[in-house]
């Protein structure tokens, strides 16, 4: 029996709607309880979803895609197309074919991709979903292990899809959930004792990469249940609470350093007559990629993860380090978000930036020293051309070629082109207002840039100020053109004096 301090579920939808009543008279209105009135629930499951998903691409067409974007991991991109082809294609037949019979214990194709950063692992699974139209979101699975307590935390992953589905459910019953770091919830081993947290944080995925239905408002969220009474006033239905999980595809990724060395301790123990080919040809190679790319479910259990758990996740992909080649190709591609994003940073000041091929080889070989795959080729364009985002938008520069000149060098090479700007700016106005072609010596332009940065001034202002009477004495001495040596710049004022004087003792 209930306790009778508690009101049971009517006598708080009453206690609710009076209140409301009160305080909002008959604008708002409690919703109908689920199974009176209005579409409940057990109708919206009874009717299931049909989604139009937008969704008739061939692996091989999806394959063709991916292989615009991402560079130099061509197992992968099949792996992923074909297996992500077939999840949806799989999906739209089941969807449509309402008799057909559910598979019990189907499992669905959930990734597990091992690599090291910036390798395309987070950048191929968006490619993906964005060709496909269904809603993405990635999450970071460190979160999980910290609190201890992920139930929520993944839940609301969930609710995120139906956010990037702009609410439409059943888009986001289709959706794709990127967890990574997910190496950081493998348990710590035997040698620290069973690491509970972290194994409890696999176990609570696993409801969710199953089958699990999870509630669209989180009880605390006052929010969400008005917004709810009001739709359902307006529309006289109750929306839908939940999201079925069922059809969500799951992609997890991590680094799993030290996962090699398993790897490789697990073929040496297996005797040479045993070992499959792939394996003996293996015991060759050293580096730890390509003995990543031997990784076996074993493995993972070693490395800390419960068997369920890597039973969930019946597709592993492997990728590859980028070297420089790789990156420069990056660079290369037209589709390249890297150099995309830099022309989009100097568009935004209206200045076109174009980079020639020299320069891109250097910066994929600086890239590849800082270990961090493609995201070492932003770290390094960041890096050199800071000082010219910073510079080049106060000046009329509209075009700027990155060489392998300004990747060596870049400050030197910022201030010639800063100066030559300036310069070329201020002979345009001394023509225009004076009718007469000034040039300068390469030595007078040297002292002039020291002076401008010694008095904290720009090279236009110490110009102005260093020729200002010039432009009245040259005007009346007609002439039409003049050189400004270092001699000027050290005395203008005596030389302009001199000047005039000589003029007039030829005159008269
Ligand atoms: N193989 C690749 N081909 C083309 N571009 C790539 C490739 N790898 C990475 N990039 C570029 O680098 C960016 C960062 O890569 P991404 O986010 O996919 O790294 P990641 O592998 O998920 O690394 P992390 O483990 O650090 O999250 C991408 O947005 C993309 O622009
Ligand atoms: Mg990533």
């Amino acid at each position: 029996m209930a306790n009778s301090n508690i009101p049971s579920p009517e006598e708080l939808r009453k206690q609710v709607s009076d209140f409301l009543k009160k305080q909002y008279g008959d604008r708002v209105v409690v919703p109908p309880e689920p199974n009176k009135g209005g579409t409940s629930e057990e109708e919206v499951k009874q009717k299931p979803p049909k989604p139009d998903l937008n969704f008739d691409l061939k692996p091989s067409q999806l394959e063709a895609h991916l292989n615009n974007y991402v560079v130099g991991q061509p197992d992968t991109v099949e792996i992923l197309a074909t297996k992500i082809c077939t999840h949806f294609n799989r999906m739209k037949m089941e969807s449509r074919q309402t008799e057909l019979k559910e598979l019990v214990g189907n499992i669905k194709s959930n990734i597990l991709m091992i690599g090291p950063t910036g390798v395309g692992k987070t950048y191929l699974i968006k490619l993906i979903a964005d060709k496909i139209g269904v809603p993405f979101v990635k999450g970071d699975a460190t979160k999980f292990s910290e609190t201890g307590y992920v139930g929520a935390d993944v839940e609301d992953l969930i609710r995120s899809l139906v956010h990037e589905a702009d609410g439409d459910i059943k888009l986001a019953e289709y959706g794709i959930i990127y967890l990574d770091e997910i190496d950081k919830i493998a348990s710590a081993g035997s040698s620290y004792g069973p690491d509970v947290s972290r194994t409890g944080v696999q176990r609570n995925l696993l409801k969710l990469m199953e089958e699990s239905e999870v509630d669209l408002k989180t009880p605390h969220d006052l929010a969400s249940q008005m917004e709810a009474a009001m739709e359902a006033q307006r529309t006289g239905k109750v929306a839908r609470k939940r999201i079925n999980t069922k059809n969500i595809l799951f992609v997890m990724s991590g680094a799993f350093s030290g996962l090699d060395d398993i790897i490789q301790k697990r073929m040496n123990r297996q005797p040479v007559g045993f070992r499959s080919s792939a394996d003996q040809e293996q015991t060759i190679e050293t580096d730890a990629f390509s003995i990543m790319k031997r990784v076996k479910s074993e493995d993972l259990i070693q490395y800390g993860f419960e068997s369920e758990f890597i039973g969930r996740l019946p597709v592993v992909v492997t990728l590859n380090d980028l070297d420089v080649d790789g990156l420069y190709k990056i660079l290369q591609n037209e589709n390249s978000t890297v150099i995309q994003g830099k022309k989009r940073d100097f568009n935004a000041y209206g200045i076109d930036i174009e980079f020639d091929d020299e320069a891109l080889y250097r910066v994929a070989e600086l890239a590849y020293e800082e270990r961090t795959g493609a995201r070492g080729l932003v770290s390094v364009m960041d890096r050199i051309l800071l000082k010219f985002e910073k510079s080049l938008p106060d000046t009329d520069i509209s075009h700027f070629t990155v060489t392998r000149a300004v990747i060596d060098n870049p400050q030197r090479e910022l201030n010639q082109l800063v100066t030559k700007a300036a310069l070329k700016k201020f002979q345009k106005r001394f023509l225009a207002t004076n009718g007469i072609v000034i040039t300068f010596t390469d030595e007078a332009i040297e002292k002039i840039t020291d002076k401008a940065k010694k008095e904290n001034k720009t090279f236009d202002q110490i110009c102005t100020d260093m020729l200002h009477d010039y432009e009245y004495g040259l005007r009346l001495l007609k002439a039409e053109q003049f050189i400004v040596d270092a001699d000027i710049v050290d005395n203008p004022k005596g030389r302009l004096e001199e000047l005039i004087k000589s003029a007039y003792k030829g005159n008269f």
